[in-house]
């Protein structure tokens, strides 16, 4: 039997980590956040599929595409978490349990960062840990699979 799959779904301006503000995103690549999460799912039972996009639009179709296929969702919108109603309608349409993903604290940064419109329809936030946060979340929505 095919296992279950997780959407891990990636921002805009994830594709450059590793790069982009090491000091605050750290120097490890979205690849390898892939790789982690994907032993981590592994060792739970679960398959991972990863999208990267820097378009909003993109990151909505995936998220209707994962509707009926896929049985959780991680996401980390990058700068879309604070503004993009668009995610937050798509997310609100998706059956499974919804992980909202940040490596760094948005709530110890600038005010803008404060507000998440992802939050209300996520069952819930890890967000400050760094790489680790990848392994949690993916542990996360394998527990809440598990009920
Ligand atoms: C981020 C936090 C956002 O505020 C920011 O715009 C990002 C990355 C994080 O992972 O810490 O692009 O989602």
């Amino acid at each position: 039997m095919s296992q279950p799959i997780v959407l891990l779904l990636s921002g805009p301006n994830l594709n450059l980590l590793g790069e982009r503000q090491p000091e605050v995103y750290g120097t490890t690549t979205l690849e390898d956040h892939v790789v982690a999460s994907t032993t981590v799912a592994s060792a739970r039972g679960l398959a991972l599929e990863h999208v990267q996009s820097n378009h909003e639009g993109e990151l909505v179709d995936a998220i209707h595409a994962a509707r009926g296929r896929c049985a959780a969702i991680v996401v980390n919108p990058g700068a879309f978490t604070h503004y993009a109603w668009a995610i937050h309608d798509a997310l609100a349409l998706f059956d499974g349990p919804v992980v909202e993903l940040h490596l760094s604290n948005p709530a110890a940064r600038e005010p803008w960062r404060h507000t998440s419109v992802v939050a209300p329809v996520a069952d819930g936030t890890v967000a400050g840990f760094g790489s680790l946060g990848y392994r949690m979340a993916i542990d996360a929505v394998a527990s809440l699979l598990d009920g």
